[in-house]
């Protein structure tokens, strides 16, 4: 516990225990050379101390003076008194040691204790210090700026940065992304006013509550929607944020809903985890709160998704008016544009290049309804085959999924029997067929 140095007593009985110890490390060779035995072995056990260890073949070499002590396997094992002497010396010194160390540390702990109240408020002083130093110096290294914050109902970000995922993209460069939303109770009049005003960019006309993200798997959904959770945390903490400019309301609280988690353990399952979280989100956000929804409805059915998704969406928008972020993979959504006045479609670009995708990571504008899924999984390296038959269930599918008026359409029962058989090869036998 005490570093040499501290004390002199201390120090003291640990240059004699050393010493001892140096002296017995010698007695080896030195009776090795006196009496021959090369196998000669000086040990120490907690039950007999050292003692000399000589093996059954050199036993008619041991001197006279040495003490017999005990029998074992392969040989016997002796003292002398010199040795029982340092050996006394060396455990003395020991313990002693022990014993003062022990209440040197107890005197520190005392002194630290009487200056308990100075001792903390330095180290809280200097765990802030910390902290804010640890903010500028990540704002000077990544280029941060200072984010403005406001009560105003609105969320505006120019040129926004995942602080984490911009550091770590080796091959690519990471696109900065703009975003605008307005909470409903006051966002509409804010929202309107002029680009100068503000020198945040934002989508045509006014900031909408709801920012509906689709595109294709891969593009960058659940990166953008974490993204704009992040710099509103990080905005709250008083650091400055990965943006080119920001202007960003106070919330209550930012809601998140994201990924796919189970708790076996206490009876959720995953779908059961999604709704829960949903459900503490709808009851108890507000308007002055940020919602980040990824994916919601993925867990079951597609029709059943869809169709909570639907109405969560709709729920959000004239009940909660927080403002939202929801990447999904339900292009049917995008309808929800015609209806919802502040709502809009926003999707991650890419460019298709023969049967392959780019992916540009920038948020546009407008709805998609494709989801490259298929040649996501080839990027993967799903087989050949798989994506093949895939290939040919999605154009078959696709046909029935929608409506002429673009509504979500439930299947009826003899157009699927009729698509399946279609689909299946000719020797299967059909599911669905008596
Ligand atoms: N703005 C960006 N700049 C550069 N790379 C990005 C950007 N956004 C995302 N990426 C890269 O794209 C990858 C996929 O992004 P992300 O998981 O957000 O896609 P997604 O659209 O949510 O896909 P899925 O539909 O499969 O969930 C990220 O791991 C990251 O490497
Ligand atoms: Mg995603």
């Amino acid at each position: 516990m005490i570093r040499d140095g501290f004390d002199s007593a201390l120090d003291e009985l640990r240059t004699a225990q050393r010493g001892g110890k140096d002296w017995i490390a010698k007695l080896q060779a030195d009776e090795i050379a006196s009496t021959g035995i090369a196998s000669l072995k000086v040990r120490f056990n907690s039950v007999f101390g050292y003692y000399i260890e000589v093996t059954k073949s050199n036993l008619d070499k041991v001197p006279a003076h040495y003490h017999r002590k005990q029998t074992v396997a392969n040989g016997e094992r002796f003292i002398t008194p010199e040795l029982k002497e340092m050996e006394g010396k060396i455990l003395g010194a020991e313990e002693r040691s022990v014993k003062l160390e022990y209440e040197i540390f107890q005197h520190v702990r005392e002194e630290v204790l009487g200056q308990l109240p100075k001792i903390q408020q330095t180290a809280s002083a200097l765990a802030q210090l910390d902290v804010l130093a640890s903010f500028a110096e990540t704002a000077r290294l990544h280029n941060y700026s200072r984010p403005q914050i406001l009560d105003e109902g609105i969320l505006q970000i120019r040129d926004g940065r995942h602080p984490v995922l911009e550091q770590q993209l080796v091959e690519e460069r990471f696109v900065p992304n703009d975003t605008g939303l307005a909470s409903s109770e006051r966002g509409l009049q804010t929202a309107s006013m002029s680009e100068e005003d503000s020198g945040v960019k934002r989508p045509e006309g006014r900031a909408p509550q709801i920012a509906l993200i689709t595109g294709p798997n891969m593009a960058g959904k659940s990166t953008y929607i974490r993204q704009v959770a992040l710099l509103a945390l990080l905005a709250h903490t008083g650091s400055f944020i990965p943006a080119a400019e920001a202007r960003i309301d106070l919330v209550d609280r930012i809601f998140t809903r994201i990924g796919a988690s189970d708790d076996l353990s206490r009876g959720q399952s995953t779908f059961m985890v999604e709704m829960t979280e949903t459900a503490n989100i709808l009851n108890n956000a507000t308007p002055r709160s940020l919602i980040v929804l990824d994916e919601i409805g993925r867990g079951t059915s597609t029709f059943d998704g869809l169709s909570l998704a639907w109405s969560i969406v709709e729920h959000l928008h004239n009940q909660v008016g927080a403002k939202t972020l929801f990447a999904t993979h339900y292009h049917e959504l995008t309808e929800l544009a015609v209806r919802l006045p502040r709502l809009k479609n926003f999707n991650v670009a890419v460019r298709e290049w023969h049967d392959q995708i780019v992916f540009l990571r920038k948020i546009v504008e407008g709805g998609t309804d494709k989801s490259y899924g298929i040649q996501v999984a080839r990027l993967a390296g799903v087989p050949k085959e798989v994506l093949e038959r895939a290939k040919q269930i999605l154009s078959n599918l696709e046909e029935s999924e929608l409506t002429p008026e673009g509504n979500v359409r439930q299947p009826r029962r003899q157009q699927d029997r009729d698509k399946l058989k279609q689909l299946a090869p000719p020797p299967q036998m059909d599911l669905f067929e008596e």
